[in-house]
């Protein structure tokens, strides 16, 4: 079939007619768009997603998933020990999936560019590479980190990279790869132009399986013996980068794909998802998804019961990334203005859906003000705001431990390159840093 009749038997006249308007140039760019796309699996989402209703993505048995806190557990400190000594000897990788608009904080460039208002001002990119190197000179060994952009952020986040030389790291163990997008469609099914272009959006964080193996990174990893990757989100400002407990509990549990990291949920209407198992699979339930009856549900002790908030923490066994190359996830579809046109869908895949199809996962349960803060909106809730002032509390608690006194109503801000998760603090380093690795401020 030529490529006028797969997008007429798709039902995509107009854009046939379009591109027969073209020539030059401009033709060899929308075809090579259209060409990138899988245009039966276009007609058959929109045929089922323009037909569904939200409680179609929820399944009538639903079940909520048990955790506990894992820093409570007495094997914490062992799964530690074993996560430092994989780390050591080179077999765990970091992945960040940053290809996300992040239309909701309203930042004009990719989101890890973006400072939160510390008083060092460093960009969340610039914490986590820090983070990162703090763990791999302790355990003694780098940690590869690849890092999921989209061709909307690509460029853009390279070249703050470069600008910044890597922050100290080895470019070499850094690999940079742009995920696949989609083509968003009008209300009425029809491809979105922008231009003399397809509007191709990313085809969400769920994208990051095939990305990470059609750019040769999961090869890649393979071949330096990796076995345990941290998947983490871009936006969380108190992310633990490979945290050595959470990989120690998962290599512990060698039955499991798998490991997530958990939190209490705030509260019924927190814009998180959570976690459950649905007809016996592990999974997470989108908070758009979630129909208010389950939100709303409690114990008979007033807590939630579906109470498993999903931080976007996950650690995989690279055997699973290698099923998960080839798996086929779910669509979701969000109506967003597209190009002008209102009320267009957006599809996308979700990560968390590998769960389910791998059968098995870990929940490791974490305390809330020392590993979440996500920074998703401009202001209020999950904001630069939030995140600054959780962290400032959170590192003045570790000079608190630390038997520093600190100035009342004052925060603190340790930098990750002489702490990672509040070891290594004393009076003495708290005085020779005061002004330097360590910045006090007000929250403001
Ligand atoms: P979010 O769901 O918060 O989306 O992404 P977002 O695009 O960053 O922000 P909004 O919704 O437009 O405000 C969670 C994580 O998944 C990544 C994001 O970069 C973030 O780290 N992500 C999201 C991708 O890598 N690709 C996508 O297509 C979508």
């Amino acid at each position: 079939m030529d490529i006028i009749e797969t997008l007429n038997a798709a039902g995509q006249q107009d854009l046939a007619a379009h591109l027969e308007t073209l020539s030059g140039d401009a033709r060899k760019l929308l075809e090579r768009d259209i060409l990138s796309q899988d245009w039966e699996e276009l007609k058959a989402l929109y045929a089922e997603k323009s037909s569904a209703s939200k409680a179609d993505n929820v399944s009538a048995d639903l079940k909520p998933m048990p955790f506990r806190i894992a820093e409570d557990n007495l094997k914490y400190d062992y799964w530690k020990e074993i996560g430092e000594m994989l780390l050591g000897k080179g077999k765990v990788a970091a992945f960040l999936v940053a290809g996300g608009q992040g239309s909701r904080l309203g930042f004009d460039g990719p989101k890890g560019m973006f400072d939160i208002g510390l008083p060092s001002h460093k960009s969340l990119f610039q914490l986590q590479a820090e983070r990162l190197q703090n763990l791999a000179t302790r355990v003694g060994h780098p940690i590869p980190w690849c890092i999921m952009t989209s061709p909307l952020n690509h460029e853009a986040t390279v070249n703050f990279f470069t600008e910044h030389n890597f922050f100290g790291m080895d470019r070499d163990n850094i690999r940079f790869f742009e995920q696949g997008t989609i083509c968003a469609l009008t209300p009425d099914g029809k491809a979105v132009l922008d231009g003399d272009r397809l509007a191709l959006v990313p085809d969400g964080n769920g994208g990051c399986f095939r990305a990470l193996a059609q750019s040769g990174s999961l090869a890649w990893l393979v071949e330096k013996g990796i076995e345990y990757v941290f998947l983490y989100s871009v936006d969380n400002a108190l992310c633990r980068i490979c945290d050595p407990a959470f990989i120690g509990a998962l290599a512990d549990n060698g039955m499991m794909a798998s490991a997530s990291k958990v939190v209490h949920k705030a509260n019924a209407q927190e814009r998180v998802g959570i976690f459950a198992f649905q007809n016996n699979k592990p999974g997470v339930v989108e908070y758009s998804d979630l129909p208010e009856e389950y939100r709303d549900m409690t114990n008979p002790d007033g807590s939630l019961v579906f109470d498993g908030g999903n931080l976007a923490i996950h650690l995989f066994k690279v055997s699973a990334l290698r099923k998960l190359q080839t798996g086929k996830l779910p669509w979701h579809t969000a109506r967003k203005t597209v190009c002008g046109i209102e009320n267009c869908f957006k599809f996308e895949q979700f990560l968390f859906d590998a769960f389910p199809q791998l059968g098995t996962m870990l929940p490791f349960g974490v305390i809330r003000e020392e590993e979440f803060s996500p920074v998703k909106n401009a202001e209020g809730t999950d904001s630069p705001k939030t995140a600054r002032t959780m962290i400032g509390k959170l590192h003045r608690e570790w000079l608190v431990k630390a038997h520093v006194e600190v100035k009342p109503g004052k925060l603190y801000e340790v930098s990750p390159t002489i702490s990672y998760a509040g070891e290594g603090l004393s009076r003495r380093v708290f005085e020779r840093e005061l002004g330097r690795n360590i910045l006090e401020f007000e929250d403001a």
